[in-house]
């Protein structure tokens, strides 16, 4: 099975291959589009906020795909209450600088939707700022671990409970630039 991808070994079996990706990308594109197409929705700038670093590869590839003009921004958050203690603090480390977000459509583009924090969290946020309407796509959805009443408002791929890598995804920084995902060997992480 994919033997024309050069699998990294620490992988235990490729989950999306590229072109598994390509479709889910233009099947979400396709999507989006349409969905901001009528009405208020078509008549205000959709910005597409891209969430550092995990969903920059997705980001780049959908944002290609959208066939309608979208404004592009980036985020950067760290998101605290992941472990055991749960602050449900969210810091920002890159931040979007705009004044007026009334007239925005925001589209919050992820990765990975995990416990939801990161998401719920930065919907509240664009929210709280006054954006006209502020929506989430995720490219893969982990239910199995939410901690928060949280459904993303686009999901590419539902997947188990596994460590995924690749595709922007880390592990310690490493496999972010692998053009697939993987389910790491457990061996490499424990
Ligand atoms: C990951 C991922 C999401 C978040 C999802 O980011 O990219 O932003 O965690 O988890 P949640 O649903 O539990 O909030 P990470 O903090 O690993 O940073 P990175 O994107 O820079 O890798």
């Amino acid at each position: 099975m994919n033997t024309e991808l050069d699998i990294d070994l620490d992988l235990q079996t490729v989950l999306l291959t590229p072109q598994q990706l390509d479709e889910i990308t233009t099947r979400m594109a396709t999507q989006i589009t349409a969905d901001y197409k009528e009405g208020a929705f078509g008549s205000r700038p959709l910005v597409m906020i891209c969430v550092l670093k995990g969903a920059v590869m997705f980001y780049t590839d959908l944002v290609r795909k959208m066939e309608r003009p979208v404004e592009l921004e980036f985020v950067k958050v760290t998101s605290y209450g992941a472990g055991t203690v749960s602050s449900g603090q969210l810091k920002m480390h890159l931040d979007l600088f705009r004044t007026d977000y009334s007239n925005l459509n925001i589209l919050l583009v992820e990765d990975i939707t995990d416990s939801g924090r990161t998401l719920s969290k930065l919907t509240q946020l664009f929210r709280d700022r006054g954006a006209h309407s502020v929506r989430c796509c995720t490219l893969l959805d982990k239910p199995d671990r939410r901690e928060v009443d949280f459904t993303p408002d686009y999901i590419g791929a539902v997947i188990p409970d596994e460590f995924v890598v690749g595709y922007g995804l880390d592990y310690n920084e490493r496999y972010r630039d692998l053009p697939y995902i993987g389910i790491l060997r457990p061996e490499i992480y424990s």
